[in-house]
């Protein structure tokens, strides 16, 4: 039996580039459904990061996996994980087609509800896919969801991200490098060392190695304005990282009002992602950029 197709849309240009975009209703999981093959592609790849991630993704991700209980075998139940969230911090996942419109995406979000693609790439996709399936959603975004200071940031970035949109594509940009930066490739320095907390890693095994043990890129400290004027690569591994100390600086930082950065930063130049600013940035490593493409940031 095959897996009905997610309902595609249209394409449209977003910010994150152009993308599909497809049906925003929440939809329930057709667990039932899921082939022999999807569970097998779940499991593999559960197995595969299980085994990467010790030592490299913060403790705070691997106390999530654990909790929800990822590896027992197969596509986990949306249901079953929304039981272990409820009592947790009161998020809940929703079944969705795909990547959404950002002011559906952000309501989500800001009501404390995360969308998770319902189903899972191909055998011959485990390394690499262009938009996010149910292993990237699932294991990457929601073992954070556990942790109370990580899960409001999710939410104030919801509410952040209705009022960037009122403001205007600049700012709307501006939040999305935050949330590229961060919840999708960000590191974070602990006194074990560097670790991964960013989704867009710990779901692909490349890049979580890549982000930690290669020369090429660049690790910078944390810094809301820089971040948010810094393109981004979507095709390719990031050229720079951004690193912070805790979800609690994460969280605090962009806890003020934006609408003053985002106007400052409508007066300025984006970076471009390989930049390292010698004057202001802290830098952990300054990137070789060996192999790195020109010009195609984002
Ligand atoms: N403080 C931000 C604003 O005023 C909202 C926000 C919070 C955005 C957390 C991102 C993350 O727009
Ligand atoms: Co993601």
């Amino acid at each position: 039996m095959q897996t009905a197709t997610p309902r595609k849309v249209e394409h449209q240009q977003t910010d994150r580039g152009y993308v599909p975009v497809y049906a925003t209703g929440v939809v329930e999981q057709p667990w039932s459904s899921y082939t022999r093959t999807d569970h097998e592609v779940w499991d593999t790849l559960f197995k595969r990061q299980c085994e990467l991630l010790p030592g490299r993704a913060c403790q705070e991700f691997l106390d999530g996996v654990a909790k929800f209980g990822l590896g027992d075998g197969g596509i986990p139940k949306f249901a079953e994980i929304n039981q272990v969230l409820a009592s947790a911090t009161g998020w809940e996942l929703v079944a969705v087609e795909g990547l959404l419109p950002d002011e559906v995406f952000f309501d989500h979000l800001a009501n404390r509800r995360f969308p998770v693609s319902w189903w899972i790439r191909k055998p011959e996709q485990l390394d690499y896919l262009s938009e996010p399936d149910l292993f990237h959603d699932l294991f990457g975004h929601v073992p954070l969801l556990l942790n109370p200071v990580f899960a409001d940031y999710m939410q104030a970035y919801g509410r952040g991200g209705m009022k960037a949109h009122a403001i205007g594509p600049e700012a709307l940009m501006n939040l999305t490098r935050l949330y590229w930066y961060t919840v999708e490739f960000g590191l974070i320095d602990t006194p074990q060392g560097m670790r991964i907390y960013g989704a867009g890693i710990v779901s692909s095994k490349g890049e979580s190695i890549y982000s930690l043990d290669s020369d090429a890129p660049n690790r910078i400290g944390f810094d809301l304005a820089r971040v948010m004027n810094t393109r981004y690569r979507i095709d390719t591994y990031q050229q720079t990282y951004f690193v912070i100390d805790s979800f609690e600086q994460l969280f605090e930082a962009t806890r003020p009002d934006f609408t003053p950065i985002y106007a400052r930063l409508r007066q300025s130049r984006p970076h471009a992602a390989a930049d390292v600013l010698d004057a202001s940035d802290r830098i952990y490593h300054c990137g070789s950029r060996e192999g790195f493409a020109a010009n195609a940031d984002t």
